[in-house]
Formats: C-alpha cells, structure tokens, sequence
C-alpha cells in the first residue's frame, strides 16, 4: 500500500475550555492538566457529511485522481444522521464515485482497521486505488450533563487515497470483547413485544481511568510486537501517529517505547479527541506541513471502545 493523497476537515467552531466553564463545573486547568485538550472543534451549520465530502475531495485533488477512478470507498464512521445508508454510500455520491463502499464501525481504531482492510484489497488486487475516510462526530456521543466525558471530545473528518506499489511492512489488529467499560446503546424503535428494559437510551458510558489504562498498555504492547515482528528499531520511525485521545495517554506510550518526543506529533490539545478521524487528520497535516518525505516510516496505532487496538507500520 502506498498513501497517494491525504484531506482533512474539521468545523469551523473553535471551542476553549473556558468556554466550557458555562456548562459544567470544570475549569481550563483540569482540562490542560488532565487531559492536554486546549481547544476543540464543534460542528455548528455545517454537517459531518460536509467534512467528510470535503475531507475526500482534498485527498482525491492532492492524489491527482478523479473519484470515478476509484475501486472503493471504506469509511470509519460511528454515528451520523443516518443509521443507513452508509456514510461511505453518503460520500460516495457526493464525491461523484461509482465503486463500491462500506463502512468500518469499531470506535477509534477505525482508521487503521480501515487501511490495513484496504491493504488486503490491494494485495489480492481487488482493488488499486481507493479512498479511506474516517468521519467522526463524537461530541453527540456524549451527554452535554456530564463533564467527565463531554469537554474531552471534538469533530472532525480525515482521508487518505492509497494505491498498491509501496511498502506494507505489517499490521497487528487486536479485539478484547468489553461492554462495561466504553460504550453507548443505541435509540431503537418499541415494539409491541417489547420486554421491558431491553430499549434503554443512552449517551456514552465510560470509566475513563480503566480506558485511559487499557489504552496506554495495550497500544505500547502492540507497537512493541509490531517493531519485533517487522525487525524494527523506534529509531527507525519518523513519526508514531498515535490516537489523539489525552496527552498523558500519548505520554505514557512514548514513555514506554522511548525516543525522541518530536517521533510522537500531536494535534489533540487543538482539536480533542476526533475519535477514528485523528489519526487521519494528523497525518494529512503533517504532510500538508511537509514534515513527512517519501521513504519516511510510520507508525500509526489507535485504540477504542471494544476494545480494538489497531497498529500497522508503512512507508509514506
Ligand atoms: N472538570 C473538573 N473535574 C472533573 C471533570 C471535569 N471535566 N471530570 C471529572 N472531574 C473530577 C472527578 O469528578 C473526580 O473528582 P473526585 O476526585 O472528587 O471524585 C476528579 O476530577 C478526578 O477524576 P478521575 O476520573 O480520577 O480523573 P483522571 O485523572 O482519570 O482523568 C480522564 C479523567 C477522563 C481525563 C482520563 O481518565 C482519561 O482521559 N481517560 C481516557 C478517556 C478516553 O480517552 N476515552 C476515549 C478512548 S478512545
């Protein structure tokens, strides 16, 4: 797999910790401190289909393909307007494609889930050239009453178009069945044979020192396997695209694998956690910043509610 292009997008609504303050009692310094977040991005007028069409023309432009020369469209998405059609079938659409799409739906993972799906394609040579989308709106996962979860979250949309051609050194997928730690039931229509209790509606449930624990401990064994699977070194990487879930998560996986702190970039205290999009939207900025050169190997690694974990190395 190689990466051809790379867009992101993200709302124009800059939210500050303080502004926060209006709804909950919190403060900018328990932000900061607990969780690195300085700002985050909240859709207002627009939607998420609009970053996620924006997010994917900006890749197919900086690839220098049409999105009719696309063979598919897969899309880490977890909650929309839409339980169907997919978001990816949404964007297909708008983008003016005609291949087939489906959506990944694992929490913040998705991205690299979603490549290393892609990877597969591309080697059995289903496919050569496609789109993968990440497009996330997690401050409505959340409920607005609780600030444990709500000022931790932001918007945001990411995509990369990948081609065959490149250097896949390898990929590790994990999935640890979990329902109590992280998770959000969905709104479901009664029946009439309903049995009472089984349609609750509920916003985003989550223990955050248990995820915060798994996160850091299951990302930093992971990476470890990946580099002794494939023979490398952390000095051999350019950059760890890390989650962008809490500075002290990215810290304490740094900690972990050592090296140098300028090999684990990060967006969150700009942009909160977007979920599957962060990865995605890291990357697409630091190419756009030129801080990625061809031959550079990356790491990219997420984690999230399943619990799924999801590193793979490649070159760019
Ligand atoms: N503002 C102010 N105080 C808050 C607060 C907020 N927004 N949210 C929680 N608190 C309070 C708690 O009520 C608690 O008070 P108490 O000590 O009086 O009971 C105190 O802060 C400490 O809470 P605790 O949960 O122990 O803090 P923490 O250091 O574990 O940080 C998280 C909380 C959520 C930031 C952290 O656990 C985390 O980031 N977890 C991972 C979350 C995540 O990334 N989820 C998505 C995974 S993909």
């Amino acid at each position: 797999m190689k990466i051809i292009g790379t867009g992101s997008a993200l709302p124009k609504k800059v939210v500050t910790n303080d502004m926060l303050t209006e709804f909950f009692d919190t403060s900018d310094e328990w932000i900061r401190t607990r969780t690195g977040i300085e700002t985050r991005r909240i859709l207002t007028d627009e939607s998420l289909f609009d970053l996620a069409k924006t997010a994917s023309t900006l890749a197919l432009e900086s690839a220098g393909i049409k999105a009719e020369e696309l063979d598919y469209i897969i899309c880490s998405n977890v909650n929309n307007n839409y339980v169907y059609p997919s978001m990816s079938c949404i964007i297909q659409g708008a983008i003016g494609a005609h291949c087939p799409c489906f959506d990944i739906r694992i929490a913040c993972a998705g991205f690299v889930y979603a490549l290393d799906v892609a990877e597969s394609f591309l080697q059995t040579g289903r496919a050569h050239k496609i789109l993968v989308l990440a497009a996330e709106e997690p401050t409505r996962f959340c409920s607005w009453k609780q600030r444990e979860t709500a000022v931790l979250f932001g918007d945001g949309a990411g995509a990369a178009v990948v081609t065959d051609g490149g250097k896949y050194f390898g990929a590790r997928t994990t999935t640890i069945s979990n329902t109590e730690v992280l998770y959000q039931r969905n709104r479901l229509e009664p029946t009439p044979f309903e049995v009472e209790g089984v349609y609750l509606d509920h916003p985003m449930v989550m223990q955050g020192r248990e995820v915060f624990r798994n996160a850091v401990s299951n990302c930093s064994s992971e990476i470890s396997a990946l580099l002794k699977d494939t023979n490398h070194q952390v000095s051999d990487i350019k950059y760890f695209l890390l989650h962008q879930a809490n500075m002290r998560i990215i810290k304490g996986i740094e900690q972990y694998l050592g090296g140098d702190p300028e090999q684990y970039p990060t967006t969150v205290q700009k942009y909160g956690n977007t979920s599957s999009a962060s990865i995605a939207i890291l990357l697409d900025e630091l190419v756009r910043a030129n801080k990625i050169s061809r031959g550079d190997l990356l790491v990219m690694s997420g984690f999230g509610a399943g619990f799924t974990t999801g590193s793979l190395l490649m070159e760019y």
